[in-house]
């Protein structure tokens, strides 16, 4: 299974021609996390961007990569991966999960704050880094966004998940709560107030001129989760593949693409 070089241009925020999910393996391979509508997309993206060099080990990075979901599979696909995360509980977990995946040797766990980033790891020492879930916590999303450009070689690939603010409009609203809906609506960085346990949600074009302020070039952008929140639990459960499949297909269409829960960019810093 292979896939093309990636365009050289990137990809405007109204997401033209974006998916190259369609040319992508549908499963993940014995190396590979369980696909859910969480991981499915963000998983084809990210396979195939290893396949464009099969037999190499690479150096990836993952920030704020928790417990490691990502971070393990890729160790066990043959990759190096540091995860930088806040959280010693967090990278406990992490450890363990690795040493009973296998890849304890290829796992490196680095306490730190991702705003510190710059300081923990060596410029432009990275092929593939992540960062999923962590932008919006995050004191200042721009500095770490260079930081991340900042760590990657040239020709290197960034994927970052951030929380879609159109989503926590809908789903705030859907739940009844139209006065939370209406102030994440009309808040300037999308949260709900004090009490929103996030700092700031993303829409595409946000997201998209963050990245791209950092020199980094935005090839791919997906929604994750289109419809997953949205569902009864037992149509999420009990057509599960049908829905990962449904989200597949929807993940780089606007308007589907622009309400997910999740905005998912891939980007490279050129080489
Ligand atoms: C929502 S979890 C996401 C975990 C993983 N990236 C994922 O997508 O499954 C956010 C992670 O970011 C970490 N985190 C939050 N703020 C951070 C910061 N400023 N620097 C580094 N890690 C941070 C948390 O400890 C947590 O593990």
């Amino acid at each position: 299974m292979t896939r093309s070089a990636p365009p050289g241009g990137g990809v405007s925020a109204a997401g033209v021609g974006v998916t190259r999910l369609d040319r992508v393996e549908q499963t993940p391979g014995p190396a590979g996390p369980p696909l859910t509508p969480r991981t499915a997309v963000v998983w084809s993206v990210l396979r195939a961007e290893l396949d464009r060099r099969p037999a190499a080990e690479l150096t990836v990075l993952d920030v704020g990569g928790g417990t490691g979901g990502f971070a393990v599979p890729l160790a066990r696909a043959g990759h190096r991966v540091t995860v930088v995360d806040a959280s010693p509980d967090a990278l406990a977990a992490l450890s363990r999960r690795a040493a009973e995946a296998g890849v304890a040797g290829r796992v490196r766990a680095v306490q730190g704050d991702a705003d510190a980033l710059a300081g923990l790891i060596e410029p432009a020492s990275v092929d593939l880094v992540l960062c999923h879930a962590v932008l919006e916590v995050v004191d200042e999303p721009a500095p770490v966004v260079s930081a991340l450009a900042g760590v990657l070689r040239p020709g290197g690939a960034a994927s970052v998940l951030v929380a879609g603010r159109a989503a926590a409009v809908l789903g705030r609203a859907m739940n009844g709560h139209l006065d939370v809906a209406a102030t994440l609506a009309a808040d300037p960085v999308g949260t709900a107030g004090e009490r929103d346990t996030l700092r700031r949600r993303f829409d595409v074009e946000g997201a998209a001129a963050l990245l791209a302020a950092a020199g980094l070039t935005v090839e791919e952008i997906h929604g994750v989760r289109v419809l997953a929140d949205l569902l009864p639990a037992a149509v999420a459960d009990g057509q599960a593949a049908a829905l990962v499949e449904l989200e597949r297909t929807l993940a780089a269409q606007p308007p589907w693409r622009d309400v997910a829960a999740q905005l998912h960019l891939f980007a490279r810093r050129p080489a």
